[in-house]
C-alpha cells in the first residue's frame, strides 16, 4: 500500500484512497517512530530518582497494542475499504472502535502515572524530552482516531436509523 500522500486540505472531501494514504503516512508511521523513541528515552530515564516506575512497561504495552491495531487496519480493514466492500466491514470497524477505546484508556493510565506529563524541577533533559514526546503522541493519537472515527469509518457504516 502506498504511503505517499499529500495532506488533504479538507479530509472530509478527500477521496478514500488519499485519506487512507494520509493516515498511514501522517499517523501510523509517526506513531511507530515516536513510540520506539519514547521506549528508548523511558529506558534511559526510569533509573533516575523519583521517576515513576513502570513507564517502560506501559510504553511497551502501548507500542505493542498500537502496532497490533495498525496492522489490523493496514492488512484487513483499509484494503477492504479500497476494494469497496462495505457490506463486510461492520465487524472489523466495531473491533477498531474497541481498540481505540483501549488505547485511550492506556493513555489515561500514562497520564496518571506521569501526573499529566509534568516533569519535576531538576528533571534531566531526557526526562523532559520523554514527557514532551508522550504528550505529542497522545495529541497525534487523538487526531488520528478522530479522523478515522469521524470521517473514514463513517463512509463504510450504514446511517443510523432516524
Ligand atoms: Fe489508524
Ligand atoms: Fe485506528
Amino acid at each position: 500500500m502506498s504511503t505517499h500522500a499529500a495532506v488533504p486540505a479538507d479530509p472530509r472531501q478527500a477521496p478514500t484512497r488519499d485519506l487512507i494514504a494520509h493516515i498511514l503516512e501522517r499517523y501510523h508511521a509517526t506513531h511507530r517512530r515516536d513510540l520506539a523513541e519514547a521506549v528508548r528515552l523511558a529506558t534511559e530515564v526510569e533509573h533516575e530518582q523519583s521517576c515513576p516506575q513502570g513507564l517502560v512497561d506501559l510504553l511497551m504495552l502501548i507500542s505493542d497494542d498500537l502496532e497490533d491495531h495498525q496492522q489490523k487496519e493496514e492488512v484487513v480493514l483499509f484494503p477492504r475499504m479500497l476494494a469497496g466492500s462495505p457490506d463486510v466491514l461492520a465487524g472489523p470497524i466495531a473491533r477498531m472502535h474497541l481498540d481505540h477505546a483501549d488505547l485511550a484508556a492506556q493513555f489515561e493510565t500514562l497520564r496518571l502515572l506521569t501526573e499529566g506529563f509534568t516533569v519535576p524541577a531538576g528533571a534531566s533533559e531526557s526526562w523532559r524530552a520523554l514527557y514532551a514526546l508522550c504528550a505529542r503522541i497522545e495529541a497525534d493519537l487523538t487526531a488520528h482516531v478522530e479522523l478515522e472515527e469521524g470521517v473514514l469509518f463513517r463512509r463504510f457504516v450504514a446511517a443510523p436509523p432516524i
